[in-house]
């Protein structure tokens, strides 16, 4: 088969090096893709938003499948659009319809489908411009710490948790009055604090049946002990230590078999990945998001515990067979550490050497690149986060040193990382 990867990230270099390992696939591509993935395929430099530049590689390479690696292109209806064109009638494509990733395009469109679906969630308002009086009244009487959150899209800093009323107030004025996130703040949706622990759960779905991957836990703060500005992800485990076979079988009861029925019921087209963003409230999940992807960077530990042959489950999922995958794990726990540029989250330099990169001890952890490129033949840094690496553990704590080890041998001018992933599990 040959398959077109859309993305850039870390998530895309493990979809990557996953996919590449199928006898099935021919020939991959990866569109615009990082110095990783020219390791297991052929890179080109087209933006993954750019739908017409898509549809031509689809035609001059005889692309039989298409697995879209971030939101955006999904939520702005790159799968629609292929679909429906004549010229394309045989290409498959791994994402939702643009229908089904309003899941992820807009919170207030999820809060409504968890609340007619009695998927447990917080208790919320929904407010524009036209009711901005009915939400100044709500977020008055609302217990606090209280949640805001821009109805679509806003780069992961949409999700704003206010202290107190004044700020919760400054912030709603912000988000509605002067656009502070654009269109996709003149929605906003109030809603409940949950007090919890969080993790991550993934599903591949063909509209029909799912699959249920290995979860995994995300660590979004920069600083060590979960403590200052939210990052894209700092690292991530899986398993999660918690997610035991009763509580997992509660967030399918819960969770994902309604979510998976309500599509059905809604006509929702949805041939793709499912990211729940659960937190567990005493022994109970809540939904807290849904995405309409895999995450980065759970996915550098889910898919290299993944035993099964990815492109094999894609192609299931193209006709809707899902119901013949058995998925099989890795037992052993696995870490990913992220390396970032110095500023990150906020202003950060690119383009610096990478230095180390041949040295990882390949039989214990896997480098997967996520903001990096090639120049002059050297790999550079191209990003906020760099690079992670993946290793494997008999505990997380095993597996998070020696990700840590290799980690050593690599370093880029500012390069850090947070040495604490995993820590309430030691
Ligand atoms: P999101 O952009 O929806 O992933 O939200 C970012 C983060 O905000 C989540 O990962 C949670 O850590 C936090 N968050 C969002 N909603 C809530 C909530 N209702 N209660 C507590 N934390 C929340
Ligand atoms: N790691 C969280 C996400 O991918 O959204």
């Amino acid at each position: 088969m040959r398959i077109l990867l859309l993305g850039s990230g870390g998530r895309e270099h493990a979809f990557a090096w996953k996919l590449s390992q199928s006898p099935l696939c021919e020939k991959l591509f990866i569109a615009p893709g990082n110095a990783g993935t020219s390791h297991h395929g052929t890179n080109l430099n087209f933006n993954v938003n750019d739908f017409d530049a898509i549809k031509k590689c689809c035609l001059d390479e005889r692309i039989d499948l298409v697995l879209v690696g971030p939101e955006e292109p999904l939520v702005k209806g790159i799968t629609d659009f292929l679909i429906s064109d004549p010229q394309l009638k045989d290409l498959d494509i791994i994402g939702p319809s643009k229908a089904g990733a309003q899941l992820e395009g807009s919170k207030a469109f999820a809060k409504a489908f968890m609340k007619k679906y009695n998927i447990p969630t917080a208790a919320y308002g929904e407010f524009t411009l036209e009711n901005y009086k009915d939400g100044v009244r709500y977020i008055n009487d609302h217990e606090l710490p209280v949640v805001l959150k821009a109805d679509g899209l806003a780069a992961g800093k949409g999700v704003v948790i206010c202290e107190n009323n004044l700020e919760a107030l400054a912030e709603f004025e912000l988000m509605i009055q002067r656009a502070k996130f654009g269109e996709a703040s003149k929605k906003v949706v109030i809603e409940e604090f949950l007090q919890g622990i969080e993790l991550s759960v993934f599903v591949l779905t063909d509209g029909k049946n799912y699959v249920i991957l290995p979860e995994a836990k995300d660590y979004k703060r920069i600083g060590e002990e979960d403590t200052g500005p939210n990052t894209g992800g700092m690292g991530a485990i899986s398993p999660v230590p918690f997610a035991d076979e009763v509580f997992m079988k509660n967030v399918e009861d819960k969770v994902i078999r309604p979510t998976i029925d309500g599509l059905k019921a809604e006509g929702l087209e949805y041939r793709g990945f499912i990211f729940f963003g659960l937190m567990k409230v005493g022994d109970e999940p809540y939904m807290i998001e849904y995405n309409c992807r895999m995450g980065d960077p759970e996915t550098e530990v889910v898919i290299p515990r993944l035993k099964n042959d990815l492109l094999e489950m894609l192609v299931a999922a193209t006709k809707q067979e899902l119901n013949k995958v058995r998925i099989e794990e890795d037992e052993r726990f696995a870490c990913t550490v992220m390396a970032v540029s110095g500023g990150y989250p906020g202003d950060y330099e690119k383009g610096y050497a990478i230095h180390g990169l041949n040295d990882i001890d390949a039989a214990e952890s896997i480098l997967f690149h996520a903001g990096t490129s090639l120049k002059d033949g050297k790999v550079i840094t191209n990003g906020g986060r760099v690079l992670c690496i993946t290793s494997f553990g008999n505990s997380v704590f095993e597996a998070v040193e020696k990700s840590k080890e290799e980690l050593q041998n690599i370093s880029f001018t500012g390069m850090s990382y947070r040495r604490d992933i995993g820590y309430e599990f030691e």
